[in-house]
């Protein structure tokens, strides 16, 4: 859906896909949400020291396991079992190194002169997004071979036939359930249905303009892409999260104690009026988000026929145009001071009405318009019940410096941006569509009071 050019088409999927993150949809899949994030919980507090502190834990991979395994459960109701099996924490690299890959080669295609021009306009043309359906026959193939590295390539594999049999296995349940009316295999209500997934109401939705369904094809596509687009931009902001509150003491302690304050017990910590209450939560969720732009180089979009000028200049039809949100994010204009983690700024206080509100309109983490984040919600959830269970149950403190893998994180890369990459205090992303990252290494412990 989202590499589809066709306006109709895909407005037509993007309604169908819009009731599958309905309230009801939304509440069914809260309860997922928190069973594997206080799983995520139990195993992240797991094997602590006589101090009672845990050892150092790489929060780009344990966030990266929980999602993955968030988005498996609310999609196709199965986890990819990251968080409890070793055997399949290799998930999140392969898409995030499909993404690099696509990302990488399509840029190169595109700028280098070795493309001839022809190549080069079909490229452009393209767009970033319908250039994957180019590529992705090649994964598994010996042409992805001879451009990835071969393990690489063997994983590609592995996750493309595993994510094919949670569709599959997803769909034989469906077609077991009609038969037995209403009942999965040994007369027991089948599981997932009765959690009601993402695929079960991309299965049973039509469009309430045509009364259409997606066709099996479609579905594939569509639940294939929530994986990728939800699971990746998750996990970056709450890695980046747990960096600002490490790096922000003040901020992290005013947080911690808002969130035990509000909540007596965890089982407490659920949507609603308190939750919502939580302005501080959110605040610090959205300076997250305009520090680390989980997306942050722009999203192309094709000049329609007759141009459209932009700031003083012409540009013809076909021009793919952009702006890369995470400039917008850093502009001192809209954001004073861009370099400081200042949750404040979010914040309606007496005499900042103006600067909040010029906040919030150029906040853009989601993209913005017909085509924009169609998680977003469902996101927030995510992001708000994670960070406030994590903070409830644990305290948490960087790890020694003198670990090799937080030197490496701290900053200090070779790069024609010394000045930024030397910071230690921003968590440091590079651009593949979806931003790669290391760290936070974090230790955690059993909240004392
Ligand atoms: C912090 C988390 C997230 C961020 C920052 C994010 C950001 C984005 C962005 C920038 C786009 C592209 C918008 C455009 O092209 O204009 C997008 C599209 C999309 N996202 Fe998200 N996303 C997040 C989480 C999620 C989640 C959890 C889901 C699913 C449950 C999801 C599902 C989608 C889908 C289906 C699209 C394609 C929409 C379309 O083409 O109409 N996203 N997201």
């Amino acid at each position: 859906m989202h590499s589809e050019i066709d306006k109709s088409k895909h407005a037509f999927r993007r309604r169908v896909l819009d009731q599958a993150f309905s309230e009801k949809a939304l509440a069914d899949a809260e309860g997922l949400i928190l069973e594997n994030a206080r799983r995520w919980l139990e195993y992240l507090g797991a094997d602590t020291l006589e101090s009672g502190w845990t050892r150092s834990r790489d929060m780009n991979d344990w966030c990266n396991w929980l999602s993955f395994d968030l988005m498996g459960d609310m999609t196709f109701g199965r986890d990819f079992g990251c968080v409890t099996k070793a055997e399949h924490r290799f998930i999140p690299d392969v898409v995030l190194n499909a993404t690099k890959f696509v990302y990488v080669v399509r840029s190169f295609l595109t700028f280098t002169s070795l493309a001839s021009t022809n190549l080069k306009l079909v490229i452009r043309q393209a767009g970033f997004w319908p250039f994957i359906s180019l590529v992705r026959p090649l994964f598994g193939t010996k042409w992805a071979s001879l451009l990835m590295p071969a393990g690489n390539a063997k994983e590609n594999v592995a996750y493309a036939k595993y994510a094919g049999s949670m569709m599959d296995d997803r769909l034989a349940a469906e077609a077991e359930k009609t038969t037995n009316g209403g009942e999965g295999a040994n007369g027991t209500t089948d599981q997932a249905h009765r959690r009601k997934d993402f695929v079960h109401y991309l299965l049973h939705t039509k469009d309430p303009e045509t009364g259409q369904g997606l066709s099996i094809h479609e579905l594939h596509a569509d639940s294939g892409l929530l994986i990728h687009a939800g699971s990746d931009t998750t996990a970056i902001t709450l890695s980046a999260a747990l960096f600002y509150l490490l790096h922000n003491p003040s901020v992290l302690s005013r947080l911690t104690g808002l969130i035990r304050s509000t909540f007596p017990r965890i089982e407490s910590i659920r949507s609603g009026p308190e939750l919502t209450s939580c302005n501080y939560l959110r605040a610090c969720i959205d300076e997250t988000m305009r520090m680390a732009t989980p997306v942050p180089s722009h999203l192309p979009r094709e000049v329609m026929a007759g141009g459209i000028e932009i700031d003083g200049h012409y540009f013809p039809a076909g021009t793919v145009v952009g702006v890369a949100p995470w400039t917008i994010h850093h502009n001192a204009q809209y954001y004073p001071d861009p370099f400081t983690f200042n949750p404040d700024r979010w914040i309606v206080t007496e005499g900042n009405e103006e600067s909040v509100r010029i906040a919030r309109a150029a906040f853009c983490p989601f993209g913005i318009g017909s085509r924009g984040c169609a998680g977003k919600r469902v996101a927030y959830l995510e992001l708000n019940l994670v960070l406030a269970t994590l903070l409830w149950t644990y305290d948490m403190k960087l790890a020694d410096a003198d670990v090799d893998v937080v030197k490496k994180v701290k900053g200090g890369a070779k790069s024609r941006h010394r000045d930024l990459r030397d910071r230690q205090d921003v968590y440091q992303i590079w651009d593949h569509f979806v931003a790669d990252r290391e760290g936070p290494i974090v230790r955690f412990k059993k909240r004392q009071n």
